[in-house]
């Protein structure tokens, strides 16, 4: 079992800060080379300071995203872009419509496409993925069952980009979203295990107590698709940044 770099901050905003300037840097960096920065984007609770935080620093600090291309690990399935309980609803609330990124470098899974068009769609994100210099960037939230984007347990190393059907914990706490649990989509669109691993840079964020028992897992177990966040050992530049609340139970 490899270890996974783990940083404990006092509370979520203090992560969100620590995060974002990591994002920020990489992004200046960039821009002075006359470069993009790829980001691989999350949606969920976790990920809403930090872009909050991106926003701020756009806004206050002159963070230029014109050159940001842009690629979100998933999106429910079956859902139309402007239901507000899309990703993509959720995407352009939190920050695409308070910072500078070009409509036309965003890429979130397309959940409103007929089933026999999915497959193509999902080589397409990939090759996408590829032709923007892969991922400098990815954030990670973690959902109870261990899953990273909507790679549920079970799903291997190799995965890619495709339609998966979501497990039971998942459907249960989006129930609140969706007004009950039978209204919540059960298949989703999702980035893979391997496509994730591919990235430059891994960072995974995981706040508040309903994550100290999932956390305590990843962190003591051996990479396997049971758990698929443990599949960050075996990437060589992954972070996990936990609060006190989600790292009570690892002491
Ligand atoms: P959350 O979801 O940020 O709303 O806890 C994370 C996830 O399920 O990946």
């Amino acid at each position: 079992m490899t270890h996974i770099p783990f940083v404990v901050a006092e509370n979520a905003q203090e992560i969100a800060q620590t995060v974002a300037a990591e994002i920020a840097a990489l992004i200046r960096e960039r821009n002075a080379e006359g470069r993009s920065t790829v980001l691989g984007l999350a949606t969920g609770n976790t990920p809403i300071l930090l872009y909050r935080e991106l926003v701020r620093l756009h806004r206050e600090e002159g963070l230029d995203f014109s050159r940001v291309i842009t690629f979100n690990l998933d999106e429910y399935y079956p859902m139309q872009p402007d239901s507000s309980q899309s990703y993509h609803y959720f995407m352009h609330h939190h920050l695409f419509d308070h910072v500078n990124v070009p409509a036309s470098q965003i890429h979130i899974p397309d959940g409103s496409l007929p089933r026999e068009a999915i497959a193509d769609f999902c080589a397409a994100y990939e090759q996408k993925i590829q032709q923007a210099g892969g991922l400098d960037f990815q954030l990670l939230g973690i959902g109870e069952n261990g899953h990273i984007g909507f790679n549920e347990p079970g799903s291997a190393r190799d995965s890619r980009t495709r339609l998966v059907r979501l497990d039971a914990t998942t459907r249960r706490n989006a129930a609140g979203d969706f007004g009950g649990e039978d209204l919540v989509p059960r298949e989703a669109i999702s980035m893979g295990v391997a496509t994730i691993l591919e990235a430059r840079r891994i960072v995974l964020i995981a706040t508040g107590s309903k994550k100290a028992t999932i956390m305590q897992k990843v962190l003591h177990s051996a990479a396997s698709s049971d758990i698929p966040a443990t599949f960050l050992q075996l990437h060589e530049n992954a972070t996990i940044y936990v609060d006190t609340a989600a790292h009570a139970s690892l002491v």
